[in-house]
């Protein structure tokens, strides 16, 4: 399929499907390189022919939702961030969480890939501020739209080079080689837990110290669905809480109960007095 074709459609169906074309430009070519293998799949010789099918089969607009979801991503991404984490952010909300009395400090990575996000805090965890909040257990749920992401999440089994932002040392201290492959040690995927979850509708129960939605929402998502996602995700937190979205996003405009923590990492954090505790938490 002709790069400008392929363009020329997405342009018309992503603002259908919720999502923006300005996210999905980088990455169009393994996108449209998806789309000409369904059109192959379907025995549809065009892409003319494949909006006609869209109209006529509505169900398909789900298939082609999950062919515009890019996968990417490793340990330790964006380094600073969770260096920043580990020194900043999660023992000031262990100290808060430690002051009202909880037992764990819960973290949401919501778009979690492969287990890349919750995997790595929990190795920040276990490594740097985990020790200085030894009466405190740690415990992520980890969402991702994709079910077979989820799936190689719960192998938990990874390549060299998606470890390879890790800290020095880090690799063998949690990984052991697997068939060319590097397996982590179970004792730190014991409080991930793993879960199929597509964000437009949906967020885990109870609340969390810390929701990590990194390099999703706020690059593939259209404006108006940014706007219904952000209060679900800002629901899910505790009062004083963090948001950390991708280094190079930015928060829709006028977003409420939300201030800056360290801006240029994407770090934010909700007003101290907005929400109830954890223990009073019901979340849809
Ligand atoms: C580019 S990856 C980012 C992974 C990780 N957060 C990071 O920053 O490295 C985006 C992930 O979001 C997932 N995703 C896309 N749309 C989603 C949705 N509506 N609900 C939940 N997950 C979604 C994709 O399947 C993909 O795994």
């Amino acid at each position: 399929m002709e790069n400008r074709t392929c363009v020329d459609f997405l342009q018309w169906a992503l603002p259908r499907m919720g999502l923006r074309w300005a996210g999905l430009r980088r990455v169009r070519r393994q996108v449209c390189k998806r789309i000409g293998r369904r059109l192959r799949a379907l025995g549809i010789s065009d892409i003319a022919a494949y909006r006609a099918y869209l109209e006529q089969h509505p169900d398909e607009w789900r298939m082609l939702d999950g062919l515009c979801r890019i996968p990417i991503s490793r340990f330790y991404r964006d380094r600073e961030v969770f260096a920043h984490l580990g020194r900043a952010v999660l023992p000031e909300l262990a100290r808060a969480a430690a002051a009202r009395g909880e037992t764990r400090l819960r973290c949401w990575s919501a778009g979690c890939a492969s287990g890349e996000e919750p995997f790595s805090l929990s190795l920040v965890w276990a490594f740097e501020a985990g020790p200085r909040a030894p009466r405190l257990g740690l415990e992520i749920v980890a969402t991702d739209a994709e079910r077979h992401l989820i799936e190689r999440a719960s192998a938990a089994r990874y390549g060299a080079g998606s470890l390879k932002d890790l800290p020095p040392g880090w690799r063998e201290r949690a990984f052991a080689p697997a068939d060319g492959l590097f397996a982590l040690h179970r004792e730190f995927r014991a409080y991930v837990g793993l879960e199929s979850q597509d964000l437009r509708a949906q967020a885990p129960p109870g609340r969390f110290d810390l929701v990590l939605c990194r390099n999703m929402a706020f690059t593939y998502f259209a404006e108006p669905v940014q706007r219904t996602v952000l209060p679900r995700l800002m629901g899910a937190l505790v009062g004083g809480g963090a948001l950390v979205i991708g280094a190079h996003e930015r928060l829709p405009e006028g977003a409420a109960d939300v201030a800056p923590w360290e801006a240029k990492l994407g770090v934010y954090r909700k007003a101290a007095a907005c929400g109830p505790s954890k223990k009073d938490a019901v979340v849809g």
